[in-house]
């Protein structure tokens, strides 16, 4: 019978601060942690250690989020289409279900869910509507490091993107990014909107919505 590895991964990047749980749990099941997004490990480099070391192995990928995954899984299908079609040395599949948090109960259940097999003929991770980037007037960076997470920038964002959606400025108007340490953590939660460098300090969820009517909706 093929050996099988298994591999968790955390499908997005607002959940950086909490990998430490993800990790003790793939060490408990004798799992391998993979990030498809923000920091840690990436998918492709995880299967491409499991082929190195362990040829003819097959691999169990579960997807594991805390938070709203915004990608969807649908993301982790095409990423590991994408290094099967590229590389091809190991057979992949993809757990049907979702671990709804990064403990051992929510992974375990989702571990023993139906799989799908990865087959190489997933969306590719190009498209067309990706070639040019957005005509935005505004780019925003909104802050996940450690400070800015401890001090409400989970509350904060969520708010811009809200409010950015409600009035249809998402992408189009404004480009949202979220980004690891921006350094002035004494300000956190921080924002900077481009171009202008407008550096924005202690932004609440009121902040927030009051930074897109003041400072985004005009030109
Ligand atoms: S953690 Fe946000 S500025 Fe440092």
């Amino acid at each position: 019978m093929t050996d099988q590895r298994l591999v968790l991964v955390s499908l997005t990047g607002l959940d950086d601060d909490h990998l430490a749980e993800l990790f003790a749990t793939a060490d408990d099941l004798g799992a391998t942690v993979a990030c498809l997004q923000g920091g840690g490990p990436s998918l492709v480099g995880v299967l491409d250690t499991i082929a190195a070391e362990a040829a003819g192995t097959s691999v169990r990928l579960v997807a594991a989020a805390r938070t709203t995954s915004h990608t969807g899984r649908s993301w982790l299908g095409r990423v590991a289409g994408h290094w099967v079609r590229t590389r091809g040395l190991l057979q992949v599949e993809v757990a049907g279900a979702l671990a709804r948090g990064f403990g051992l109960i929510e992974v375990r259940a989702a571990c023993s869910a139906p799989a799908r097999l990865v087959t190489g003929g997933e969306a590719p991770l190009e498209s067309p509507a990706w070639e040019e980037a957005p005509p935005y007037r505004h780019h925003v960076l909104v802050c996940r490091g450690p400070r800015c997470n401890a001090k409400g920038a989970e509350e904060t964002s969520a708010a811009l993107t809200d409010e950015l959606t409600r009035r249809e400025m998402v992408d189009r108007d404004v480009l949202v990014a979220l980004t690891g340490c921006l350094y002035p953590c004494n300000g956190a939660p921080v924002i900077v909107c481009h171009p202008g460098d407008r550096w924005y300090r202690q932004v609440t969820a009121d902040e927030a919505r009051r930074i897109v009517e003041d400072d985004l909706l005009g030109d």
